[in-house]
C-alpha cells in the first residue's frame, strides 16, 4: 500500500521517536495522520512539528492509552469521525523494561509490558481492522523490535512481548490476505534507534530514571538509526507488501543466528550447513 494524499494513518505512541518519525513520513507524502499518545502534554509539540513543516498532509491529535480497550475504541471512533476512513494502522506505542535476569523481573513489569505491548497491539487490531475489512483495503504496521527476532538477554519482558508482536503480525497478515490482496500486515523490527524511549519509559514509571547526565547515543553508537530512517524503511516495506522490516546494522545477523540455532536444534543442521 502506497501513501498518497488520500491515505489516513493512525499512529499510537506518535508523540515521540519512531511514531513521530512515521507521522512525519506520512504527512510528507501528503497523507493525513491521527497522532495518538498516552502523554497528552506531548501532543501539542508533536502536532506543531507536523503541521508547521510545510508538508502537504496534516495531523490531528487524540490522547489514548493503548492498554485500555475503551481508549482504543474511542480512538477508532475519533479517526472515523475526523476522516471517514482509515488506511494505515500503526500500533507503535511502547516502553522498555528494566535490565535484570528473567527471574528477578517484577510481576508488575511483566503485567505492564504485556498490557501495553501485547494487549495494546491486540486492542489496535480489534478496534481498527474491522474498518479495513469493511473498506476492502488497508494495512496494519506493528512496531516490535530486533528483540522480536532474536533474544535480548537482560530484557526478557521486552523480548517476550516483542516476539509476541512478531507472531501476531505474521498470523494477522495471513488472515488479512486470505480476504483480499489489498489487505495486509507488516512488523517493524528495528535495531537501536535514537529516541527518548528510556526517558519516556521512566516518566511513565516503567523503569527508574537514569542517574547522571543524558547519554549521547550517537557518540556511543555512530550506526544508530534516526526515527525518520526507520519510518521510511517501514513505509517502503508496507508499499512492497513485505511482512517483516528490520532496519539496523546487526539485525539480519542476529536473526540469522537465531534461525540457524533453531534449525540446528530441531532438524540437526542450519541452512548454512546444507551442501
Ligand atoms: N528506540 C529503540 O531503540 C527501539 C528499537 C526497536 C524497537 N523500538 C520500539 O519502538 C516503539 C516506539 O518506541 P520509541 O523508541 O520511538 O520510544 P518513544 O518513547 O520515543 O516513543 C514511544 C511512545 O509511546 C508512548 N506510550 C507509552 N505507553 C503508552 C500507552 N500505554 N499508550 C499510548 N502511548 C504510550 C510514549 O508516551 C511515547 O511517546 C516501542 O514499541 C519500542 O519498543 C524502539
Amino acid at each position: 500500500m502506497n501513501i498518497t494524499s488520500e491515505t489516513v494513518a493512525v499512529i499510537t505512541g506518535g508523540a515521540s521517536g519512531i511514531g513521530l518519525g512515521l507521522a512525519e513520513a506520512v504527512v510528507d507524502r501528503g497523507g493525513s495522520v491521527v497522532v495518538s499518545d498516552i502523554r497528552h502534554d506531548a501532543l501539542p509539540a508533536a502536532l506543531e512539528h507536523l503541521n508547521g513543516r510545510g508538508a502537504p498532509g496534516r495531523a490531528i491529535g487524540v490522547r489514548a492509552d493503548v492498554s485500555e480497550a475503551a481508549d482504543v475504541d474511542a480512538l477508532a471512533s475519533s479517526t472515523m469521525e475526523a476522516f471517514g476512513r482509515v488506511d494505515l494502522v500503526c500500533n507503535n506505542a511502547g516502553l522498555v523494561s528494566p535490565a535484570m535476569p528473567a527471574w528477578e523481573q517484577e510481576p508488575a513489569t511483566w503485567d505492564r509490558m504485556i498490557r501495553v505491548k501485547v494487549m495494546g497491539v491486540i486492542h489496535g487490531i480489534r478496534s481498527f481492522v474491522p474498518h479495513l475489512v469493511a473498506q476492502g483495503s488497508g494495512h496494519v504496521l506493528n512496531t516490535a523490535s530486533s528483540a522480536g527476532l532474536a533474544p535480548l538477554a537482560g530484557r526478557s519482558p521486552y523480548t517476550t512481548t516483542m516476539h509476541a508482536v512478531v507472531g501476531l503480525t505474521e498470523t494477522l497478515d495471513i488472515e488479512l490476505r486470505a480476504i483480499s490482496g489489498a489487505l495486509g500486515a507488516t512488523v517493524l523490527c528495528p535495531g537501536l534507534v535514537d529516541t527518548p524511549l528510556g526517558a519516556n519509559s521512566a516518566t511513565l514509571g516503567a523503569i527508574s530514571a537514569p542517574s547522571g547526565p543524558p547519554v549521547d547515543m550517537r557518540s556511543l553508537r555512530p550506526d544508530i538509526l534516526s526515527p525518520r530512517q526507520v519510518a521510511d524503511a517501514a513505509l517502503e516495506a508496507v508499499a512492497a507488501g513485505r511482512v517483516h522490516v528490520a532496519p539496523g546494522g546487526d539485525v539480519a545477523e542476529r536473526a540469522q543466528a537465531r534461525v540457524d540455532l533453531l534449525l540446528r536444534d530441531i532438524i540437526g543442521r542450519a541452512p548454512a550447513d546444507r551442501g
